[in-house]
C-alpha cells in the first residue's frame, strides 16, 4: 500500500476518501480537515483566545496539538472528576501533554474544591455518574471561559461523537436536542460560543494521529462510561460505515443541510441569573448549585 502524493509507505488507508498515505501526508490531511472546519463554520480566529478542555485522551490531546501547531493561542482546562485511578490517570497524561508542549494547564478537582469526588453528588435527579459528568464539565468550562476572559471554549468532539448523538436523539426524535448538534453554538450572555473542530474526523482518523504525533494519550475508557447509550450507537454506526464507507460523514451532512426542518421545535428559553452563582439558568437556582450548594440552596429557603 504506498501513499497517494508520494509514493512512499502508506501507514494508513482513509476507506471513505479511498485514499491510502503515509504519515506525513495523513497528518497533513488532518489538520486540513481541522482547518477546514475552522474555516467553514468561522469558528474563531488567530487572535481569540481558546480554552481547549482535555480529558487525556486522543481526541482532546490531538486538537490541543493541532491548534497550538496551526498557531492559535491555546490553553488547557483539565476537570478531575475523582474517579478513582481513572482521574488519577487522566490528569497525569494532560499534565505531561502540557509540560511538553509548554501550554499552561489549568486542574479543577472536585475533591479539591468539594472535598469528594463526583461519585458522593449523585441524587435523584443525577442517578448515575456520567449524567452528573456533563453538568458538571460544562458548568466548570463556562465559569473559567468567562472568569478568565477567553473567547471560546474547544472541545474534542469528532465526527463519530457527533453521528452518535444525532442518531441517538433521532431515535428517541427529541428534536430540541437535535438542533444543538452543532460544530459551533454562539455565545450567550455568560456563556462563550462553544466550537468542535474535530467535527470533520472520525475517531479512527484522530486515533491515527495522536499515535502517528507521539502523543501519549490514556486509552482506557472512563468506567461509567461503557454502558452508555451513545457507545452502543457508536458501535452500530461504525458496522454501517465499515459496509458503506462514508455513511458518517453524509449523515452529518445531511443533518446540517436539513437543520432547518428541525428549526422551529426548537424552544426559546429565556434563561435568568442564577441567584447563587449568577451562571444562565432555566430556574431561579441552577442545575449545578441545587447538585453542590445544597446547605446555601436551604438557606435561600429555596427548597
Ligand atoms: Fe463522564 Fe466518566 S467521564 S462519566
Ligand atoms: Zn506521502
Ligand atoms: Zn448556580
Amino acid at each position: 500500500m504506498k501513499c497517494r502524493k508520494c509514493g512512499e509507505r502508506a501507514a494508513i488507508k482513509l476507506y471513505q476518501h479511498n485514499l491510502s498515505l503515509c504519515r506525513e501526508h495523513f497528518c497533513e490531511f488532518v489538520e486540513e480537515r481541522v482547518k477546514k472546519a475552522i474555516h467553514d463554520f468561522c469558528m474563531f480566529e488567530k487572535e481569540e483566545k481558546i480554552l481547549v478542555v482535555i480529558s487525556g485522551g486522543k481526541d482532546s490531546l490531538a486538537l490541543s496539538y493541532i491548534l497550538n501547531k496551526l498557531g492559535y493561542s491555546v490553553s488547557l482546562l483539565y476537570i478531575d472528576l475523582g474517579i478513582d485511578e481513572y482521574s488519577d490517570n487522566s490528569r497525569k497524561f494532560c499534565e505531561e501533554f502540557a509540560r511538553k508542549f509548554a501550554l499552561s494547564l489549568k486542574i479543577i478537582s472536585l475533591r479539591e474544591e468539594w472535598g469528594k469526588g463526583i461519585r458522593a453528588f449523585c441524587c435523584q435527579t443525577y442517578k448515575s455518574i456520567c449524567s452528573l459528568c456533563g453538568l458538571v464539565k460544562r458548568y466548570y468550562f463556562n465559569k473559567v471561559a468567562y472568569e478568565e476572559g477567553f473567547d471560546v471554549v474547544a472541545t474534542g468532539h469528532n465526527l463519530d461523537d457527533m453521528v452518535s448523538a444525532l442518531l441517538s436523539n433521532l431515535l428517541g426524535w427529541r428534536t430540541s436536542y437535535l438542533v444543538k448538534q452543532l460544530p459551533l453554538l454562539p455565545e450567550e450572555g455568560r456563556l462563550k460560543k462553544k466550537a468542535k473542530p474535530l467535527i470533520y474526523l472520525t475517531e479512527r482518523e484522530t486515533a491515527a494521529y495522536a499515535f502517528l504525533s507521539g502523543i501519549s494519550f490514556l486509552r482506557e475508557e472512563c468506567p461509567y462510561s461503557r454502558d452508555a447509550s451513545f457507545l452502543r450507537m457508536k458501535h452500530l454506526l461504525n458496522e454501517v460505515e465499515r459496509s458503506s464507507p462514508g455513511t458518517k460523514f453524509s449523515f452529518y451532512r445531511g443533518f446540517l443541510e436539513k437543520r432547518h426542518l428541525f428549526q422551529e421545535q426548537e424552544e426559546k428559553v429565556d434563561l435568568k441569573d442564577c441567584l447563587l452563582c449568577g451562571f444562565p439558568s432555566l430556574l431561579e437556582i441552577c442545575s449545578f448549585c441545587k447538585t453542590f450548594r445544597k446547605e446555601e440552596v436551604k438557606n435561600a429557603g429555596k427548597i
